[in-house]
């Protein structure tokens, strides 16, 4: 059922309380950290003094200041609160200082005198190639006979992709505030997408046990896998500054220093061969990923196993070699955005897709429509998972029809016969995301509520908000449980000290785990209260029906309120633990293959474009998406994620530009520099549907589907269509050579080679043979 965000009185009146907004106590003090300077080098000196004499100063703390353990890393424990000794990256914090106002501590973490040793740095992913470091081993996944199948081939195609990073410009930057409690107790406000993360690394860093660390999150300004691993280390460095001073400390980045020391998406490069048919179809494929990790490992682990995983996106690749090496940069580390990979993924293989049409001279709708998994044959993915409830043909065809694409197409192809300066280009793209963690233990979740005697509800569960809608879908799971009205269920803040050991907000899973487990709980109050009511008025269970805030008791009714009164009286407990894990999953992450995924999510985009080829400014002139959300939850909310993820996507792929300058310093890190989507970029003219009536295939939480992460990838329909417009200024069969994102620079690039291209099919990304 559509509602409101259950916080959009308070966003929109400012009343919402952000990590920022919570009122301090008086002895508080502020906190920044000092950055290093270099990509790469040895600390020989690090002169504090200067820090310390700094007005307002108070406490510092570097790494010999670091009680337990100094590091924060999650899967491996490569990443220093404070760098030690080595420093591997400009950016990279190298102690955080405290003082009595936030303005005392940013000028004083400037003030430090340090003396490097720099070593070579490795910036880009080619030169960590050439270098061959990598911060994870190379792994590989194969299917089939691919170099045997491209061999026999009739057509075989090679080429390079390229993509871009994404900073998450979450709208709230990283922000925690630690506050120290009775007998070594740390409370801990963190803008985060996994308070037990936090808790444990705080916990670690300050040699203390979890049981002494409590972590709370009302809600983020926007999260987007920038706060899934990257606020434990302002948690720790925050704990660290107050377990020293006995005093609350309050670390909150300004947006410069939060691009220049956080993760971002990974950028990706990959070199493919490709073989297919007179037809289109896809033979054989071989593709080499690489990325770039940064310094560390983080998620990149993960991030490139789902890169690798979604290489398919809706297409059916019979023999296949993905190699996917996770290189090693001197930059700072990348981490989880937005689809994890997955929008990598895809694009290397939307972008063959599309080449292998131009190299045929056919639409790429059909090529695209040859190469779909099959409903009962062509179904199994290159991980071995079989694609259960396929729609991607029943949202194609549908968004094909109601967009009318066919005489879309006929429309472009007129426009760009008669205007010479400014070319339309037209692509519509599929999605299919899978949905789970694949690292399979994450897949539970826990939720706790509380029934009070006047019949109000309060909830609380392992997820967290970061403007999704998460707290809205799981409050009204508990309302239709009770058959309450939402005004009756308050959503609490996220609190590891409520439920325990819980997983990141992440995946787009965090309706589907979290909903659950609090219908699980709303079921066991629930039937506590039935058995009440069936032993106090005489009735069998299937006569007592909860609705409209009212009980249903055979002949009579009363008052939700009034049984729970009754049932308190009678001492029956109102308050309950719900749990919930995801059946059918199983997956080895050491050989890639199995059920790593519950189910898949779908959509499509069309997008038509404009390009200016004087200037090689683009404009999205229109989109028609059409997206499954299973039974949707709540479709406004949902039609929110589909809009907004696919903007983010845009952003990613046409305008968001990170850029280093050769020392490794990160130049792209205000909003001066680095550009992000705003409302004027929304097309004049959209069409967003939920495919809504289709339940989901698995038994989720009433028959939905996660919708978080899969629409951002619908904005590859933008890319294709700019690099479709630009084909049009080239002779028939031309492959641009345009690198994402697509910026008025790459345009022009992009449009040059075209230009200078007299015979088809050669231009700098790809080359075709054919065998005939
Ligand atoms: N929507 C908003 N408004 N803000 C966010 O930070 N994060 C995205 C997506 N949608 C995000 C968002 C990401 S990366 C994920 S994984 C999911 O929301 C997480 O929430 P969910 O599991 O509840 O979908
Ligand atoms: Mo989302 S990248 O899984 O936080």
């Amino acid at each position: 059922m559509s509602t409101r965000h259950e916080s959009a009185h308070l966003h929109v009146s400012g009343q919402a309380l952000y990590a920022d907004d919570i009122p301090l106590p008086a002895n508080t003090l502020h906190a920044a950290f000092g950055l290093s300077s270099i990509a790469h080098g040895r600390i020989r000196a690090l002169d504090l003094t200067p820090v310390r004499e700094s007005p307002g100063v108070v406490a510092i703390a570097a790494a010999a200041d670091v009680p337990g353990e100094n590091n924060y890393g999650s899967a491996v424990h490569d990443d220093p609160i404070f760098a030690p000794d080595l420093v591997q990256y400009a950016g990279q914090p190298l102690f955080a200082v405290a003082a009595d106002s936030y303005t005392a501590a940013r000028k004083a973490a400037r003030r430090a005198r340090v003396e490097y040793e720099p070593l070579p740095a490795i910036l880009d992913i080619r030169a960590a190639l050439a270098a061959q470091i990598t911060v994870l081993p190379t792994q590989r996944l194969t299917r089939g006979r691919p170099h045997e199948a491209l061999a026999e081939a009739p057509h075989r195609m090679q080429g390079t992709v390229h993509i871009g990073g994404q900073d998450h410009f979450y709208l709230e930057g990283q922000i925690s505030i630690a506050v120290p409690q009775e007998d070594g107790a740390m409370l801990v406000h963190s803008s985060t997408q996994h308070p037990s993360e936090v808790q444990q690394i705080v916990a670690h860093a300050l040699g203390k046990r979890a049981n002494q660390v409590t972590v709370q999150c009302r809600r983020m300004g926007g999260g987007f896998g920038g706060k899934e691993t990257q606020p434990a280390l302002i948690a720790a460095a925050a704990a660290v500054l107050a377990h020293k001073t006995g005093r609350p400390v309050k670390l909150r980045l300004d947006r410069d220093t939060d691009m220049l020391m956080t993760g971002k998406r990974h950028d990706f490069l990959a070199d493919y061969t490709v073989g297919f048919d007179e037809r289109g179809r896809i033979l054989a494929l071989t593709v080499m990923l690489a990325s770039r990790c940064g310094y560390s490992a983080d998620l990149s682990g993960p991030v490139n196993d789902r890169a690798m995983m979604h290489i398919d996106n809706a297409y059916f690749l019979e023999n296949v070699d993905i190699v996917s090496h996770r290189c090693k940069t001197h930059t700072v580390s990348n981490t989880a955005f937005r689809g994890f990979g997955g929008p990598q993924g895809m694009m290397v293989i939307e972008q063959i897709v599309d080449s292998i049409a131009r190299a045929l001279g056919m639409d790429p709708l059909e090529v695209r429509r040859r190469n779909f998994y099959g409903i009962d044959d062509r179904n199994v993915t290159h991980y071995g998972q079989t694609v259960e409830h396929n729609l991607i043909h029943t949202i194609v065809d549908r968004l094909a029809e109601s967009s009318h694409y066919r005489e879309r197409r006929r429309q472009v192809q007129e426009w760009n016969d008669t205007h010479r300066h400014v070319r339309r280009g037209l692509a519509l793209t599929p999605v299919k995301f899978g949905i789970s963690f694949t690292a399979t233990m994450f897949n539970q979740a826990g939720a706790l509520i509380h029934v009070y005697t006047d019949g109000t509800v309060l909830l609380n569960h392992g997820g967290t908000e970061m403007g999704q809608g998460l707290f809205t879908k799981v409050a009204q799971v508990v309302a239709t449980e009770f058959g309450l009205p939402l005004t009756a269920v308050r959503v609490s803040a996220t609190d590891t000290s409520k439920v325990p050991n819980t997983s990141a907000s992440a995946a787009s899973a965090s309706a589907d785990l979290n909903g659950k487990a609090a219908q699980a709980a709303a079921e066991t109050i629930r039937g506590r209260l039935v058995q009440f009511a069936c032993e106090t008025f005489g009735v069998a269970a299937p006569a007592v029906i909860f609705r409209d805030g009212k009980v249903f008791i055979g002949e009579r009714h009363l008052p939700f309120a009034d049984l729970v009164m009754q049932a308190y009286r009678a001492r029956v407990s109102l308050s309950a633990t719900g749990y919930y894990r995801t059946p059918k999953i199983e997956y080895d992450k050491t050989t890639l293959r199995g059920r790593p995924f519950f189910y898949f999510a779908y959509g499509a985009a069309l997008s038509e474009v404009a390009v200016d080829t004087l200037t090689g400014e683009t404009q999205l002139l229109r989109v028609d998406i059409l997206h499954d959300a299973g039974r949707s939850l709540n479709p406004a909310i949902d039609l929110g994620q589909v809009e907004g993820g696919f903007l983010q996507g845009v952003g990613w792929l046409t305008s968001e530009e990170l850029w280093w300058n050769a020392k490794g310093e990160l130049q792209t890190h205000a909003p001066s520099t680095y550009k992000i989507p705003t409302a004027r970029d929304w097309p004049p003219h959209a069409q967003v549907k939920l495919l809504d009536e289709r339940p989901n295939g698995e038994e989720t939480i009433y028959r939905s589907k996660a919708v978080g992460e899969p629409p951002l990838m619908l904005a590859i329909s933008v890319f294709l269509a700019i690099r479709d417009a630009i084909a049009s200024c080239g002779p028939p069969g031309v492959q641009p050579d345009l690198t994402a994102p697509a910026t008025p620079e790459a345009v022009l690039r992009s449009l040059a080679s075209v230009r200078a291209e007299t015979a088809p099919q050669a231009a700098a990304g790809v080359r075709v043979e054919a065998d005939v």
